[in-house]
């Protein structure tokens, strides 16, 4: 059974902490415990990127309490799922993943066959926060089905 769920991206300030504010919201009421990280640990401490908050708040959802951190190696014991929002993420997790731990590692998008793209674009640099967001969220709510 999943009871807890890591989203995990590369800096930890845009796409994952968007996918645990709208999963949240999404599974509510469910018991799960919810979190995101990220591969890099470049933004450390800081809050989400302004854009994806603000394009998160135009959609009813806050994202102001989550603060960027590192994926470490406790996090492959404490979750049972993670979830990567790219290729390059799930790399990056393979390579950190200690033999035999309990999570099951996922790419979001295998969830939303449907959107016709394998991995999240990263709209750090893209500039793309509202498309992102769709994906997003139809790609949660197929996750939270599957649960
Ligand atoms: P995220 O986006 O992985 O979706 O949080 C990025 C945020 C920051 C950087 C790259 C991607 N960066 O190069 O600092």
């Amino acid at each position: 059974m999943t009871r807890s769920i890591l989203f995990v991206c590369l800096g930890n300030i845009c796409r994952s902490p968007t996918a645990e504010a709208i999963f949240r919201v999404q599974a509510q009421g469910r018991g799960l415990l919810i979190d995101s990280a990220g591969t890099s640990g470049w933004h450390d401490g800081k809050p989400s990127d302004p854009r994806a908050s603000a394009e998160a708040r135009r959609r009813g959802i806050d994202m102001s309490y989550i603060r960027s951190r590192k994926v470490i190696r406790e996090d492959f014991e404490r979750f049972d799922l993670i979830v990567g929002m790219d290729t390059q993420n799930m790399a990056d997790l393979r390579a950190i993943q200690p033999a035999g731990s309990r999570a099951r590692l996922v790419k979001l998008l295998d969830y939303a066959p449907e959107l016709g793209i394998t991995d999240v674009p990263d709209p750090y640099f893209e500039d793309n926060f509202p498309e992102v967001l769709d994906m997003i969220d139809i790609a949660c709510s197929h996750l939270l089905e599957s649960l």
